[in-house]
């Protein structure tokens, strides 16, 4: 069954696009042996900063893929919700991607999905309902008036849902707008799609090779490979793109009387950009000019880290209409689990190699080096124990009191949140089980690419 919603409200132009070119490409035969692992949608991520950690996820929930696409969300929260009274609506205006979205939930048997093929600017509560959680992700930049299409995904939201958003980044994409503009200047005259094709793979081909751009021989590949069409579509040739710094995000979101829940990172390794990089004291030791940073705006102040790192091109987070949806270390019944695969080998990583001093290499360049003494080594072997922050700071405060080792253990855990290696939840709750990818789609590290043991650390 696939319902249709009105399709009167969408860009014909970008409906065709994706109509031609689904994106990403998924070849549904390969969900047998991989499962592609949607950042932003591991469950203890979005319990954490939409639910303040304590979801039951064996309660019904609902759940909105909005601009689905080929599926990716779809599949990775259908698989970690197996089980489970969840129910799933996927709503992509692209009927060839949804096609694609519908073999690949079949191969893997996950039958409880409404597909409706339809804008989400026709989303209307009265015909769907309302939402627990909502994933929009790459679609709203997409839209003539993202602010529109926000208001409707928060017409849909249940009162204390939650959402997973991502958004261009204005600065950390400016390479792409680069490019963007160069082929717009090598095709004055409106040209059909296969011809710009043609000139983007030639273009981009020659100027990698001859060392002009970068990109290096993965990126020629990836260019060359018939495949790679929608890529180079999505990517250079859009018809509808537009980036947002975080004051814009803030603007965004203030529209539709939505609040930031958190920042999580987009990419599992090579570009990941974590939380703490919206950090703009990352970049000033004057204390004169420390103490002006900190009187800013919250906005502000991730705007300032953003401008000066300029590396995230993907702005992924949550939002909630609730002002404090996350879980904080200050809540003492939280206990802190690993986020993700990558969070789980990166504390193993830090207790084996029995470092003192951590560097931590973020995404921006900056270089975060963390002081792993007896105490914090302490709070990382807790971490997956099911052992609350409140029994961490009584077994740490043996040695002193509860005070010094609640300074010592809150802001610890906290920074392991902002660098997404960690998130909390309430001790006793059933777990979330950790999301393992059944075989990783692009990574062969043994750490997230930001915690790189450097030889010379010690
Ligand atoms: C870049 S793709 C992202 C797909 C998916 N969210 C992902 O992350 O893989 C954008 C998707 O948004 C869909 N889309 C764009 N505008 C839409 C609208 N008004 N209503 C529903 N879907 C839309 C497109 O058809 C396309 O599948």
């Amino acid at each position: 069954m696939r319902p249709i919603l009105d399709l009167q409200n969408y860009l014909p132009e970008i409906r065709d696009q994706y109509e031609r070119y689904p994106f990403p490409v998924r070849p549904p035969e390969l969900e047998a042996t991989r499962l592609i692992v949607s950042e932003i949608d591991h469950l203890r991520k979005i319990d954490h900063h939409c639910f303040g950690g304590r979801r039951d996820f064996d309660q019904p929930m609902r759940i909105l893929i909005a601009g689905g696409g080929t599926g990716d969300a779809l599949i990775f929260l259908g698989e970690q919700l197996r089980g489970k009274p969840t129910e799933f609506v996927f709503l992509d205006m692209s009927e060839a991607s949804l096609c694609i979205a519908q073999d690949r939930a079949a191969a893997r048997d996950l039958s409880n999905v409404t597909w409706v093929h339809g804008s989400l600017l026709e989303l209307d509560p009265v015909d769907v309902g309302k939402f627990d959680y909502i994933n929009c992700v790459g679609v709203l930049h997409h839209l003539s008036d993202p602010a529109e299409g926000l208001a409707r995904l928060e017409s849909v939201l249940a009162p204390d849902g939650g959402m997973g958003l991502m958004l261009y980044g204005k600065y950390g994409r400016r390479r792409v707008y680069l490019i963007q503009e160069l082929l717009s200047l090598l095709m004055p005259e409106p040209t059909g799609m296969e011809e710009q094709l043609a000139v983007a793979r030639g273009t981009l081909s020659s100027l990698i090779r001859e060392k002009v751009l970068g990109g290096g021989p993965g990126m020629l590949e990836l260019i060359e490979d018939p495949v790679a069409s929608s890529y180079l579509v999505d990517t250079y040739l859009h018809g509808q793109d537009q980036a947002f710094s975080f004051s814009d995000i803030d603007r965004l979101l203030k529209s539709c009387d939505l609040q930031l829940a958190g920042f999580t990172n987009f990419f599992d390794e090579q570009g990941a950009t974590c939380a703490l990089e919206y950090d703009p004291l990352l970049f000033f030791s004057d204390p004169e000019q420390v103490a002006r940073v900190k009187q800013l705006p919250f906005a502000n102040r991730a705007h300032i880290a953003e401008l000066l790192g300029s590396s995230t091109s993907m702005h992924a987070f949550y939002t909630s209409r609730r002002s404090a949806a996350g879980a904080t270390p200050m809540e003492q019944d939280l206990a802190p689990f690993s986020c993700t695969e990558y969070g789980r080998r990166a504390i193993d990583g830090i207790l084996a190699q029995g470092l003192s001093l951590v560097p931590i290499h973020l995404n921006c360049g900056v270089v975060k080096t963390v002081d792993i003494d007896d105490a914090a080594r302490s709070v990382l072997r807790y971490v997956d124990q099911d052992i609350s922050i409140g029994e961490i700071v009584q077994a740490l405060a043996a040695d002193g009191t509860p005070g010094q080792a609640t300074n010592r253990v809150v802001p610890l855990i906290d920074l392991l949140v902002n660098l997404g290696l960690v998130t909390l939840r309430q001790k006793g709750l059933a777990r979330i089980a950790l999301q393992r990818s059944t075989r990783p789609w692009n990574s062969a590290v043994d750490l997230r690419s930001f915690v790189k043991m450097a030889a010379d650390a010690q």
